[in-house]
């Protein structure tokens, strides 16, 4: 399994150095070509620690953010949530493999500081920079939360009859990130069929399933079908 899958936490303690040119133009460079292939309007914004100064909106969760990815797009472009989740835990994943911290955030920030052009909505942010070694707070927050991972055959209907394969990405969809950890998006194996779906009741529920199909991908090997309840396709 990819060493980012495995390694990636939701890091919300940064060091004080702010990132430098070389890694803002290789952000900027990815965020350039997700943009190109998904039409969306992933941007980052150097000076975002504003939208986390206010102690009671961040929940006091957040130190030193500056750098913040700004995951925005024409809402009115199909799939445009799913797109959010899935491109930016791409990028999440390429961030953990330049040794950054990230942290997926829908809520705990103040939305007036971060400019959106008309015709445009904000879906999420993501906090970035640098990271030391994880503070006994950030320990906390996860410990809580792994110990509530659901088991796989909670999240994959037919799992009695699921090749290894499955079994194997579906760890990749366990340590994926969910929103106030709900795990909610669900796959189903049924006669030789990979699906993934979502009931999006939540807000986030379809940023969520983005997600949970770019880690199974990862680890599968294949694509899956944009949409809810779409169709897997093994390489
Ligand atoms: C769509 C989405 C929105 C999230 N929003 C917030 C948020 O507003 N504040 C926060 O502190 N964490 C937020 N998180 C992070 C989750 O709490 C975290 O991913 C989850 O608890 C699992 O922990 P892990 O990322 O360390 O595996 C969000 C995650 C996702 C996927």
């Amino acid at each position: 399994m990819r060493e980012a899958i495995l390694n990636r936490i939701s890091r919300r303690t940064f060091t004080e150095e702010a990132l430098n040119q070389e890694e803002i133009s290789k952000i900027q460079a990815m965020l350039d070509e997700i943009n190109q292939e998904a039409g969306l309007a992933l941007s980052l914004m150097l000076d975002g620690e504003e939208a986390f100064a206010n102690r009671s909106k961040s929940y006091g969760m957040f130190k030193n953010v500056k750098a913040i990815l700004v995951m925005k797009a024409d809402p009115s472009l199909e799939n445009v949530e799913e797109k959010i989740g899935y491109y930016g835990q791409a990028l999440m994943l390429d961030l953990t493999d330049m040794g950054l911290g990230s942290c997926w955030v829908a809520g705990t920030f103040n939305k007036d500081y971060v400019e959106i052009p008309e015709g445009q909505e904000m879906y999420c942010v993501i906090p970035v920079g640098h990271i030391d070694k994880v503070t006994m707070k950030e320990k906390m927050i996860r410990g809580t939360i792994s110990k509530n991972r659901k088991p796989i055959s909670e999240r994959l209907t037919g799992s009695e009859d699921a090749p290894q394969w499955v079994l194997e990405a579906m760890k990749a969809v366990q340590l994926a990130p969910t929103a106030v950890n709900s795990q909610h998006p669900h796959f189903t194996y049924a006669g030789g069929k990979l699906t993934a779906d979502v009931s999006g009741e939540w807000p986030t529920d379809l940023v969520d399933l983005g997600i949970a199909k770019k880690n199974f991908e990862e680890a599968a090997g294949g694509c899956f079908d944009l949409g809810n309840g779409a169709e897997f396709h093994k390489n």
